[in-house]
């Protein structure tokens, strides 16, 4: 396994957003994360390079403890995050803000800008633009290509579509798979669970802190308990079984759907 993500504990002063979570990412593979908010997906990314410390638990990276790595040392042992809400430097041009990505390596990073610019053209046109005054969609492409710029073994993504219109949306997971194709492994969090089933090898499903469900992604397609809870409703075959008390299982299993949780554990905690 390229990442281990072993039983981690993660609070926030005294809330738990991480109740022991585990699960891993093969060499080659894309998994995705799916679950509602506050589900802990966005901590499990901040845990994995770096950004939050663990409270217990540990997290392998590459044949490594990395548990207790600094952030800048995981992203040079290969550990890429196109961080939430894009996190560009508004001031500086596209092409700066790509070379930032290549900041922390000492070799020459013209191969890896060729090769940002030929997964995303709009890139290209706009090398001189200020990232500020890029639209959303495609700060979010220069968070990804920036991110690809230090040549990560692993890609972490957290809702690369999220306030995407539909058409970029579908560009954004194209480009994901295509990444992919190409070599990076990718850990992938996304509401768009639909899509990101699509695409993923493995998924698994997170609900308050732990993993609740761990399958191919195709068979969470599949699954009614899935389909009900994250992908806007059973499948027409559910519907038609559900009513009638001779097919009790698919009914119980309806209604044994993950409930929506009592409330996290931060309104029992102090507040920040
Ligand atoms: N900065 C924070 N301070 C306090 N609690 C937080 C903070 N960030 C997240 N949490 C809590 O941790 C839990 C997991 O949040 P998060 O990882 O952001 O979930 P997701 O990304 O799945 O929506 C939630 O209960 C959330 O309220
Ligand atoms: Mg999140």
């Amino acid at each position: 396994m390229l990442l281990e993500i072993e039983d981690i504990h993660v609070h926030y002063g005294k809330i738990a957003a991480l109740k022991g979570i585990t699960a891993s990412v093969d060499d080659g593979e894309i998994v995705t994360l799916i679950g509602a908010n506050g589900a802990g997906k966005t901590t499990t990314l901040k845990t994995v390079s770096g950004l939050r410390n663990l409270s217990s638990g540990a997290i392998r990276f590459d044949g490594r403890d990395i548990s207790r790595m600094p952030g800048h040392k995981r992203v040079l042992a290969g550990i890429g995050q196109a961080p939430e809400g894009r996190g560009i430097f508004p001031g500086m041009t596209v092409e700066e803000n790509l070379l930032m990505g290549a900041y922390a390596r000492k070799d020459d990073a013209s191969k890896e800008l060729a090769e940002a610019y030929e997964l995303f053209p709009r890139l290209a046109e706009r090398r001189t633009q200020a990232g500020g005054t890029m639209s959303g969609g495609e700060q979010q492409m220069l968070a990804i290509g920036r991110a690809l710029m230090a040549k990560p073994k692993v890609l972490l993504l957290d809702e690369p579509s999220m306030g995407l219109a539909p058409m970029l949306v579908q560009q954004i997971f194209s480009i994901i798979v295509e990444i992919n194709r190409r070599g990076t492994t990718v850990l992938l969090v996304e509401q768009n669970a639909q899509q990101a089933l699509q695409i993923a090898h493995r998924a698994y499903v997170l609900e308050t802190g732990r993993v609740v469900k761990s399958a191919p992604a195709r068979d969470l397609l599949d699954d009614p308990q899935v389909r009900a809870a994250y992908l806007g409703g059973a499948s027409g075959d559910d519907l038609a079984a559900a009513p009638d008390v001779a097919s009790a299982s698919s009914a119980a299993s309806a209604s044994d759907a993950p409930s929506a949780e009592p409330a996290d554990d931060r309104e029992e905690g102090s507040s920040t």
